[in-house]
């Protein structure tokens, strides 16, 4: 009976349909009305987390990227598929130009954030060329301790040949102190966009089955 494991490979083709910026949450104010998923995209700055969502949603537009690093600042809410999840932009964490003044408020307004029990499970971008920082390993020891579900997806895949790919994610991963697999994603050319869809989808399901 290999009928479940034929369901399991199929190419579901969940798609997001149609994605809008809802508010951005600066400290001490409140959260938009709550939707029964809420995906949080995590990481450096300038590890790609705008540029994910803007390639999920197929949107370049959406999320604003930049090369500086330090370009998201407060907490960015987008709604997808009329209202079905939302996808959450946070800033990013170890920007060197940042003051003492910028990283503390940047310390509160995250673990506001994710002390709030809103967010149902976390995207942890890593820089697929470089071993993980001291700041990734202390996100992922903090959604560990606070035990929130997470995804790892090792960002700028087209940076690297495709041969080492999917080593140097899972290796990542694994100096990140997680179970050694993550996602290798392009936001440039949109390999590993598939994965994280039916990622989603699932997700989806889940949440919809709580309800
Ligand atoms: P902050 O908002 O500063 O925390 O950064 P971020 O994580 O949102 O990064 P952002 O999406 O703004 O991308 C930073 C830079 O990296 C931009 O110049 C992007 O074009 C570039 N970039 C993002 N993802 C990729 C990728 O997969 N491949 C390549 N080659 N460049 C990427
Ligand atoms: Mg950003």
């Amino acid at each position: 009976m290999n009928f479940p494991l034929i369901l399991m490979a199929m190419d579901t083709g969940f798609i997001i349909k149609n994605a809008e910026f809802v508010t951005s949450v600066s400290p001490g104010q409140n959260y938009p009305v709550p939707l029964p998923l809420e995906i949080a995209v995590v990481g450096k700055s300038n590890v790609g987390k705008s540029s994910l969502i803007n390639r999920l949603t197929n949107n370049g537009k959406l999320a604003r990227t930049s090369s500086q690093p330090g370009k998201t600042r407060l907490i960015n809410y987008f709604s997808m598929n009329s209202g079905s999840f939302y996808l959450v932009d946070l800033p990013g964490y170890g920007y060197a130009k940042a003051s003492k003044t910028e990283q503390e408020s940047w310390a509160r307004l995250i673990e506001q954030y994710l002390s709030s029990g809103r967010v149902r499970h976390l995207f942890l971008l890593i820089d697929i060329r470089h071993e993980p920082t001291e700041n990734d390993r202390q996100m992922f020891r903090y959604l560990v301790f606070y035990n929130i579900p997470y995804t790892l997806i090792a960002t700028k895949s087209d940076k690297i040949a495709k041969s080492k790919r999917k080593q140097a994610a899972n290796a990542a991963a694994k100096l990140l102190g997680a179970p050694p697999y993550a996602i290798p994603f392009s936001g440039e050319t949109g390999e590993g966009k598939e994965e994280i869809l039916e990622r989603i989808r699932q997700l989806l399901s889940d949440a919809e089955r709580e309800a």
